[in-house]
């Protein structure tokens, strides 16, 4: 296994959308496997595979939640509901954190690598996370959502506290 390139904002491969994978081969499990190990060495909680700079529908998230390791093949939501608005970043672009209106519960579903479907039902982070890796599927930076003007400084005195 191998640690892969993460890309960074500017690279044309993340503003293009990502294919279906139509069959789970060994390598296809080789790359969520490195998918994985380079979402965990970066600390993240969730990578996409055109972060990698390929262009499959593959996520990897985990939140430290009860779901662990999630590998997915091609993930899609099936419903949302509610609001909640968090700060996010992307290992894809450094050192910037935005703050994004996502919903607070999501059902979804993928095939894992055994070739089953599965379906989640997710709330907080881990609905937050798979919203964010779906839209890396589709050419989509949270960076194009992020709120801006005094409704973002209103968030980010609630998050942050107010500057001395
Ligand atoms: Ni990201």
């Amino acid at each position: 296994m191998a640690l892969r390139n993460v890309r960074i904002d500017g690279d044309p491969v993340l503003r293009k959308k990502a294919r279906k994978v139509e069959v789970i081969d060994d390598k296809i499990k080789d790359l969520l496997e490195d998918m994985a190990e380079t979402m965990y060495d970066s600390e993240g909680v969730g990578l996409a595979c055109p972060q990698i700079g390929i262009l499959k529908r593959l996520v990897t998230i985990d939140v430290g939640d009860e779901h662990g390791l999630l590998k997915m093949v091609n993930p899609e939501i099936l419903e949302i509901s509610g609001e909640q608005v968090g700060p996010e970043g992307c290992l894809s672009i450094p050192d910037v954190r935005g703050f994004v209106r996502r919903p607070e519960k999501v059902k979804f579903k993928y095939t894992d690598i055994d070739g089953n479907e599965q379906i989640i039902d997710a709330t907080g982070l881990l609905a937050v996370c798979i919203c964010h890796e779906i839209d890396h599927l589709n050419g989509i930076l949270f960076t194009d959502l992020a709120l801006e003007g005094e409704e973002a400084e209103m968030y980010e005195k609630l998050y942050y506290g107010e500057e001395e």
